[in-house]
């Protein structure tokens, strides 16, 4: 090795030590006689002193030293001059008095401060994706990443799972997203699809009589990017024989609790996990994923305005619609252009408005309010009982900002969860260090398409509750499948199910979701036919790696703890792809591009 020592494990211990060290200058001050290097490794900074009386051909050296140069350090270790200890330094209290220094590699000025956390233009970071990583920051996430994984892997390997490889060149696996696909050189006109999820493999396995698989795999989906999802992101994908419901999620409830505490002992969790319903969570919540570390439920306001005389209530409601909302605890005060913030928001989501009524702080309760003490454009065609109903309803007090949404009730869902998260995060209720997790159950095991087709809930192998399977020609929107996810501060970080594993019952999803049986031979053929050969009752989990490290880091996006992440356009910045191939490569995969019109 280059090095004795790395620059951040020194500390007192080391007093007096002669080590060597090599990393990058983090940052270089001059003070006229004395040359101060803070230099750098992946475990740290510690500071180093050139003393031109120690070493006159080392302090030269350093003077020419910059930012980023690789250097080479030998020295001993010596205790800082009191009172120039730096306390928000983990080796602050040390420095290396230089005798010998190399460089071994100089470097162009950087395009961002790497020593500083200064906010820098995200398409810049992912350009210089090495420099970005060189940061602090993004140093502690890539290493609470390999933590996770590494505990995720001796937490498994403790339970008797075996970590197999699944290939990435299959054949589409649906997972509701478009698919990737690669085209074969051997086999002209045909393609490889990259898999969404492991899902058929992982099954297969079971048939093949692996008991308990795991794998941390790499998934591909061609949607949209968002702050939690990337084209191509890292599952812990988990399956098991010979299990129920139970059995998974107590796995995940070990796992996550042990995880917490190993990793983030600081941090809260609350035990046993919650359970919603599906049905429960919409309710609730208007989503399937709530933050739960914070209230402020949604409540139907429907029959309380039935009778109302105010037109946006009224034309809502004979469309068909719904009156829904929530109470923001002392948020009466709210300005003008702080409630036309929040009408841009849901108006965002597609909603038509919202409504907004101010109750004046006041000593008294809700039963002395007075039409003084409301401020709402509805409250003129409201009468004061149904306004004390609704505030009521809404769990308010005096000094709440209710916030009403009307319409069509998807969409009035879809607000009020996004106005939900946004109050909670206003009031700080998202603030604490806890993880609250939970699962939810109870999911339809299918749901209309736009064009009214049915659609698996979550994907075609989720097998339909044992007494529910006589539904399924009958009353296909009744069937209850055995599906559960799991939840972490408002991000779905988990999603499996107990499996079909009769080809007949397959065979039966697979035509209510209507694919003919040439189609189900074609697409599925492999999975059915494996089916026949003696498929053990099984189930799994999938977690998505990348959302459980964000959450862990604190970070608010995925991008922030993985390596190198494609932009939101599912670009990758560093090598710029994606990016055009030589017509020989074209002409050996037997395609031609289309003039883009
Ligand atoms: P599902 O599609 O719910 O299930 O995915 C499981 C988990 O993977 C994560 N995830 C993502 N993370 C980042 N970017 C994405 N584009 C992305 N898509 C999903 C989420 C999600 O909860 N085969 C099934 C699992 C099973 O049934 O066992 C599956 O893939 O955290």
């Amino acid at each position: 090795m280059l090095k004795s020592h790395s620059c951040g494990e020194l500390s007192k211990n080391h007093l007096g030590v002669k080590v060597t060290l090599a990393g990058w200058v983090d940052r270089r001050r001059d003070h006229g006689g004395l040359i101060f290097i803070d230099l750098r490794d992946r475990e740290g900074v510690v500071q180093v002193v050139f003393n031109p009386e120690t070493s006159k051909q080392a302090h030269l050296i350093a003077s020419e030293m910059r930012s980023e140069y690789v250097v080479r350090v030998s020295g001993e270790v010596a205790l800082r001059p009191p009172g120039t200890e730096n306390p928000k330094l983990a080796t602050g209290e040390v420095e290396v008095i230089a005798q010998n220094t190399e460089i071994l590699n100089p470097s162009k000025t950087p395009p961002f401060y790497i020593s500083e956390d200064t906010e820098v233009e995200e398409s810049l970071r992912l350009k210089y994706r090495y420099l970005d990583l060189r940061r602090a920051r993004m140093r502690r996430n890539l290493l609470l990443r390999h933590q996770v994984v590494k505990f995720i892997r001796d937490f498994l390997d403790a339970k008797g799972f075996i970590e197999i490889e699944t290939p990435i060149l299959i054949k589409s696996t649906p997972e509701g997203a478009r698919d990737y696909l690669v085209p074969s050189r051997l086999y002209p006109g045909r393609f490889y699809a990259l898999p969404q999820s492991p899902q058929q493999l992982k099954q297969l396995l079971m048939v093949a009589g692996m008991e308990k698989y795991y794998q941390i795999a790499r998934c591909f989906r061609d949607e949209d990017t968002r702050a939690d999802r990337q084209p191509e992101f890292t599952q812990l994908d988990l399956e098991m024989s010979f299990i129920e419901e139970e059995d998974v999620l107590n796995l995940l409830e070990e796992l996550f609790t042990s995880m917490v505490g190993a990793i983030k002992p600081d941090c809260g969790l609350i035990k046993p996990f919650p359970r919603l319903t599906y049905a429960e969570a919409m309710e609730r919540y208007g989503t399937d994923k709530p933050d739960l570390r914070f209230g402020l439920e949604i409540k139907d306001l429907t029959a309380i305005v039935a009778q109302s005389d105010f037109s946006v209530f009224r034309s809502a409601l004979a469309r068909g619609g719904k009156v829904k909302g929530i109470s923001a605890p002392g948020c009466a005060s709210y300005s003008r252009s702080q409630l036309e913030e929040l009408n841009k928001l849901v108006q965002g989501l597609g909603a038509e408005g919202l409504v907004t009524m101010s109750l004046a702080a006041s000593a008294g309760s809700l039963d002395d309010l007075t039409p003084e003490m409301v401020r709402s454009v509805a409250a003129k065609f409201l009468t004061m009982d149904q306004i004390r109903e609704i505030a009521k309803r809404l769990g308010a007090d005096m000094g709440d900002l209710l916030l009403i949404i009307a319409g069509k009730p998807e969409l009035v869902d879809v607000a009020l969860d996004e106005l939900r998260r946004e109050m909670g995060h206003r009031l700080k209720l998202d603030a604490s260090h806890l993880f609250s997790f939970a699962f939810v159950v109870d999911f339809p095991l299918l749901k209309r398409s736009d064009e009214g087709r049915w659609e698996p809930m979550h994907h075609p192998f989720t097998a339909p509750r044992g007494e529910d399977v006589s539904l399924l020609d009958a009353a296909p929107e009744k069937v209850r499948g055995r599906h559960y996810d799991i939840i972490c501060n408002g991000y779905e970080i988990g999603g499996g199910s107990l499996r079909i594993y009769t080809a007949e019952l397959q065979r039966k999803v697979f035509r209510l979701l209507g694919y003919s049986d040439e189609e189900i031979e074609e697409r599925f053929g492999h999975l059915l036919k494996a089916f026949d050969y003696g498929a053990p009752p099984h189930g799994g989990v999938a977690l998505g790696i990348d959302r459980i490290v964000m959450l862990l880091a604190g970070e608010a996006t995925i991008r922030e703890v993985i390596a190198f992440p494609k932009t939101q356009e599912a670009a990758d910045l560093t090598f710029n792809a994606p990016s055009p191939v030589a017509e020989e490569q074209l002409a050996e995969l037997h395609l031609r591009l289309r003039e883009e019109r």
